[in-house]
């Protein structure tokens, strides 16, 4: 089922993980290798690692780490063979025709079929007469035509089998609508449409696929709204609603609100940057994707307690990627939809001046600081400056650092380099315990302590350990294959996990022939290969020269022997004979 191992060799030797990755990530050089803030992870202090020699990645704070197919996988979000065709596009490569496992992209480009065909399918049933609730109902929200048309929004009938009754007619089979999630299994066994009797909202991504649905009552029947589960073309934490329209305004700023109703409430009043999550709180990967195309950010959550806590939350998620963060305070408990119908003809303008007006993040926090502080007292004001001091801390800005403190230090009535020396203080500590966190983590990962790829490691922490380095040496030395093989059979390896991979690497080296993570990389799943990409990166800088690794070899026996032993009568005389001469040599 592999591509030809030639077309793999091109792939790699034209798009190189240097290049790919640098697109994404800023890389410092750290002698022959490369450092830099992962992508798959929010982080302060540069874990993620990149070695060209070897071609791969590996983050030391989250444990994510692969090739370069595996690393657009990840960050495009797409399956092996789409982000082959991905590399082998951006490098002008034609695919090679046979021997490709494809069914999983084809259920995809069928679900992505469907999905496109139910959209279109819902909007015009807003056109007829089944449709008229929908559509009044969108009407009476203030949406314009136009702007139903813009966002393809439809209607979803009462009877529960349009929809299935109409894919049936297109040729699609119920199995690929239910994995569609357009259609489910009633208890009856008979399978129906998942949506009725709710208006209809189209969620497209950047590439212009309608990927899922989410779907609202006209009544106050719960839930308000019913969402599209995850597909295999669906991940409702990536997800981010109007970003299709969003990515292309030209001023990388986009406003980030709440609800669907709010941004189409603002594209209709021409704040066609505005998008929204679906329903989930702010995500990692939302947070990427929008640093991907702004550097600003202005957060226009509904003014109720939910939405100020989610601000506050947002706020910080947006920062640590080094976004700039705008907060709209909208007066008299509204979201943006709201606050721009109550203004009528003058809801955009008034919509506008908010922007205007919005306040930058750390005003905000400073704001909220102070409410909690009795300002009349002595204390009170040692507390907030305390706090205003912890909060400027975190912004990794000097210049930004500067100037709040100079606020602060005004209105506690101190001097400001009192307050930047506090600052420096918090900022200390936060480093090192930062530090200490992501190293403690490593720690973990590296000891075997926390790894579900190779549970038996737990117990066998140290022949796991011997079995990596053997591994490692493999991928340095392949021609060392045939050796290690004759010494050392598979049997002999007591973790399941470094057993199969020792046995894809030592087969395929067997001819003298080196192989790369890219060259098993669609043989092993993607945690797999991140758990392969770590041991790498455990001995990039220190190379396990032949010595070691017979004495490595050794460890291996001997725990292998040390398990067996706790079942004496399976232990082999042969095994036992064996692992006695072993242990005289290396006496002598
Ligand atoms: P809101 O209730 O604020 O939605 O929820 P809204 O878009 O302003 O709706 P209207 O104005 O009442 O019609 C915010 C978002 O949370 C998600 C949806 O993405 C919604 O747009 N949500 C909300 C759900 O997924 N399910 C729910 O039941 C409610
Ligand atoms: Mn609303």
């Amino acid at each position: 089922m592999a591509l030809p191992e030639l077309f793999l060799q091109d792939l790699k030797l034209r798009n190189s993980i240097e290049d790919i990755a640098s697109s994404y990530v800023q890389f410092k050089r750290r002698g022959r290798n490369m450092v830099g803030l992962c992508p798959f992870h929010n982080e302060k202090t540069p874990s993620f690692h990149l070695y060209p020699e070897s071609g791969s990645f590996y983050c030391f704070g989250c444990g994510v780490g692969g090739d370069v197919i595996t690393f657009i996988r990840r960050i495009e979000n797409l399956d092996y063979i789409e982000a082959v065709k991905f590399l082998a596009d951006r490098a002008g490569l034609p695919m090679p025709e046979t021997g490709v496992d494809d069914t999983i992209s084809k259920l995809r480009v069928r679900i992505l079929e469907i999905n496109r065909e139910t959209a279109r399918f819902y909007h015009s049933v807003l056109r007829n007469s089944e449709g008229k609730k929908g559509l009044d109902y969108f009407l009476q929200r203030h949406l314009l035509p136009a702007t139903i048309t813009h966002f393809g929004l439809g209607f979803a009938p009462a009877t529960r089998f349009a929809l299935v009754d109409h894919l049936k007619n297109k040729g699609y089979t119920v199995e690929e609508m239910i994995q569609s999630n357009v259609a489910v299994k009633t208890r009856s066994g008979r399978v129906a449409d998942r949506f009725f009797n709710r208006v209809m909202f189209p969620i497209i991504d950047l590439r212009g696929n309608v990927i899922a649905f989410g779907g609202r009552t006209m009544t106050d029947q719960k839930p308000k709204y019913l969402n599209t589960s995850d597909t295999l073309v669906f991940k409702k934490s990536y997800g981010l609603f109007a970003m299709n329209f969003a990515k292309n305004s030209e001023e990388q700023q986009l406003i980030l609100a709440e609800g669907y109703m709010d941004v189409i409430a603002l594209h209709q009043a021409g704040f066609v940057n505005a998008i929204a999550g679906l329903g989930t709180a702010l995500t990692t990967e939302q947070v990427h994707l929008i640093s991907r195309y702004a550097k600003e950010v202005i957060l226009a959550y509904d003014a109720d307690q939910a939405g100020q806590k989610a601000t506050s939350r947002a706020i910080e998620m947006l920062r640590s990627v080094g976004l700039q963060v705008k907060i709209l305070s909208i007066t008299g408990g509204k979201d943006p939809d709201e606050y721009i119908r109550s203004f009528g003809e003058q809801g955009a303008v008034r919509f506008k001046q908010l922007i205007e007006k919005s306040g930058n993040d750390v005003e905000y926090r400073l704001q909220k600081i102070k409410t909690t502080c009795n300002m009349q007292t002595p204390a009170g004001k040692v507390q907030y400056l305390n706090k205003g001091a912890e909060l400027l801390a975190t912004l990794n800005n000097p210049i930004e650092q500067e100037i709040y403190a100079g606020k602060l230090a005004e209105e506690a009535n101190v001097e400001r380099r009192t307050v930047l020396l506090l600052v420096k203080r918090f900022y200390q500590q936060r480093y090192r315990s930062q530090e200490k966190k992501e190293f403690r983590e490593f720690q973990q990962q590296v000891s075997g302590l926390r790894d579900h790829i190779n549970p038996d490691k737990r117990e066998n922490l140290r022949a796991a350990n011997a079995e990596e380095a053997i591994i490692a040496y493999l991928f340095q030395n392949p021609d060392m294959a045939q050796y290690i093989l004759s010494m050392l059979p598979p049997e002999k390896f007591s973790t399941a996990f470094n057993r199969r991979v020792y046995k894809v690497i030592v087969g395929r080296m067997m001819n003298g022939v080196s192989v790369s993570l890219t060259d098993i990389s669609d043989i092993f799943n993607m945690e797999e290969i991140s758990s392969i990409a770590r041991i790498l990166a455990k001995y990039h800088e220190v190379s396990v020269r032949q010595q070691d690794a017979e004495k490595y070899i050794n460890i291996i026996l001997e725990e292998k022997f040390k398990l067996n032993i706790h079942d004496v009568q399976y232990a082999q005389t042969q095994d036992i004979q064996n692992y006695l001469a072993r242990l005289r040599k290396q006496k002598q």
